[in-house]
């Protein structure tokens, strides 16, 4: 969808993230993988997205599910073959859908030849130097370097035969590269460069606003959340000028999306300067309450800071790292309706939107049995972690694996009881469905919102509700616990999330787009 015939394609797009693992697994072996994928390509194109996002599926020990990549130019025999991938690329520009992938420079899996070269030569070695190895403090080198904690929990170091430590800001299988070595630098420009040789539309980079460590590496302290030492330093901004240079040199606006997860918007707006990332996630919207306030806030906030920059916003709910947005906004049906009025609201805004797999289904975070725990995170740290909204999605029928593979090969995380009426196929006849709402949302906002200017008015409002006007298009979202009365600009309803507008009142926990006479 173009606002303007000039505008490059992601400026508006839907963009949907299959998390590879977990999306439709074709020879049944209870792991998704691409010719799945490929396979429901036409069902993703019906859903009327403009490109995917597909998940790490280099080959790799799966220690982190793929984001520990042991060889960045080739795909794991779990998932399927080059060839498989080139496939799932031709068919996909078919459908007019785009498709970005995952690179990972932050680390790369313990099992990267380079790692294990570091591994096999002694302290000082050049070649160590494309990793983080250093000497450990206190008596004999027994305690770490200094005090960083891992994000999966414990130190962020561990010590290696020789008595050397290196840096794993993740799990001990992501040995943290030292971008300070050039090495790491060119080998990332020619990791893209294949990847956009084959016909790749974009990257989504992992952990954005790592990358550059500060040599001394200084401990952190106490009070610090972002930026801590270890993030958001200012030499990786560098990186993205070079990768913008990159993807310049290719038609067909190839773009980059960085996962940056910073202090405020204004420094996830430093990396989309127009030398820079075309787009970050905005993650402001999926750390805000269920408030309209909070999300007032989050618009206000997000536009002004892309706008210091030139850059265009994107709008984020959900996706494998956190815990589903129905079950955020409570649960049940006041957490689905919830869920389905915040996209609703976001898909009326300027920029680009991303969807999570699931998310179109209305699908919730799945209380997975210990004995089943897969992330990396609970095992060193004993809390649940991410797996909630990693479990498969169901396609048919009315018991696990309900379509994901063929037969009754059980998927690699178990699929709960009860899941047969949020299929695919189930919700797909049902107009009334949460399928059957994005459908119409991704269908309605191709067609109105073209056209649309940038700017965006935030109108005076009842109490516990947004109202928000861009150009022709009015969208309203009850946050409350009672009907509310539509601002007099209401004109003539679009499409609403939940009930319809009724006496001039829209209904708690929905939200709903009109259009101005
Ligand atoms: C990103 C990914 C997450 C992964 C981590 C380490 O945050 O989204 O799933 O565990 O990076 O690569």
């Amino acid at each position: 969808m173009h606002i303007d015939s000039r505008d490059p394609w992601w400026r508006h797009a839907v963009c949907y993230q299959v998390y590879v693992r977990s999306f439709a697994d074709s020879d049944g072996d209870g792991v998704g993988d691409i010719r799945g994928i490929t396979q429901r390509l036409p069902y993703l194109a019906d859903l009327g997205v403009d490109a995917v996002w597909v998940t790490p599926f280099y080959p790799s020990p799966q220690r982190d599910h793929g984001y520990d990549v042991a060889d960045y130019r080739d795909v794991d025999p779990l998932f399927g073959t080059l060839a498989d991938v080139d496939a799932l690329l031709s068919r996909a520009h078919e459908l007019d859908v785009r498709v970005i992938v995952d690179v990972v420079p932050n680390h790369t899996s313990a099992d990267h030849p380079w790692f294990q070269e570091a591994l096999a030569a002694t302290p000082g070695d050049p070649v160590r130097d494309r990793y983080v190895f250093r000497d450990g403090t206190g008596p004999d080198g027994q305690e770490p370097p200094n005090n960083w904690p891992s994000i999966f929990g414990g130190p962020a170091w561990s010590r290696v035969a020789d008595g050397q430590w290196y840096l794993h800001l993740f799990d001990p299988g992501q040995p943290d590269l030292n971008w300070w070595n050039a090495d790491v630098g060119d080998e990332f420009a020619s990791v893209l460069a294949f990847w956009l040789d084959r016909g790749v539309d974009g990257f989504r980079i992992d952990v954005a606003h790592g990358l550059f460590k500060p040599a001394d590496l200084p401990p952190r302290e106490a009070h610090h959340r972002l930026p801590a030492p270890m993030w958001d330093q200012p030499e990786v901004h560098e990186v993205y000028r070079r990768w913008h240079k990159l993807l310049e040199q290719y038609d067909g606006d190839r773009m980059a999306v960085g996962e940056a997860w910073t202090a405020s918007a204004e420094s996830m707006a430093r990396y989309i300067r127009p030398d820079e990332l075309q787009q970050t996630f905005n993650f402001a919207w999926l750390e805000a309450d269920w408030s309209a306030d909070a999300f007032r806030a989050v618009v206000e906030d997000t536009l002004a800071a892309v706008g210091l920059v030139g850059a265009s916003a994107t709008w984020v709910l959900a996706n494998h790292d956190v815990v589903r947005e129905a079950t955020r906004y409570g649960g049940g049906a006041t957490g689905l309706a919830r869920a389905r009025a915040a996209a609703l609201t976001m898909m009326a805004l300027p920029g680009s939107a991303y969807l999570y797999q699931g998310q179109e289904l209305g699908l919730e975070q799945v209380e997975v049995p210990a004995e089943a725990r897969q992330d990396p995170s609970w095992f060193r740290t004993g809390e649940v972690g991410r797996d909630g909204c990693r479990v498969p999605l169901p396609w048919s029928g009315t018991s696990t694996p309900y379509g994901f593979g063929p037969g009754e090969g059980q998927p690699w995380l178990p699929m709960p009881e009860g899941w047969g009426d949020l299929t695919v196929e189930a919700q797909s006849g049902d107009p009334a469905s949460t399928l059957s709402f994005f459908r119409e949302l991704l269908r309605t906002r191709r067609e109105v919102t073209p056209g649309l200017p940038d700017a965006v008015e935030v109108l005076d409002a009842e109490p516990d509700t947004l109202a928000l006007r861009r150009g022709d298009l009015v969208c309203v979202v009850n946050c409350g616990s009672r009907p509310r009365r539509l601002p007099a600009e209401a004109g003539a309803i679009v499409l609403s999330s939940g009930a319809a507008p009724t006496h001039g009142e829209l209904a708690p926990d929905t939200a709903a787009w009109f259009r101005l006479a």
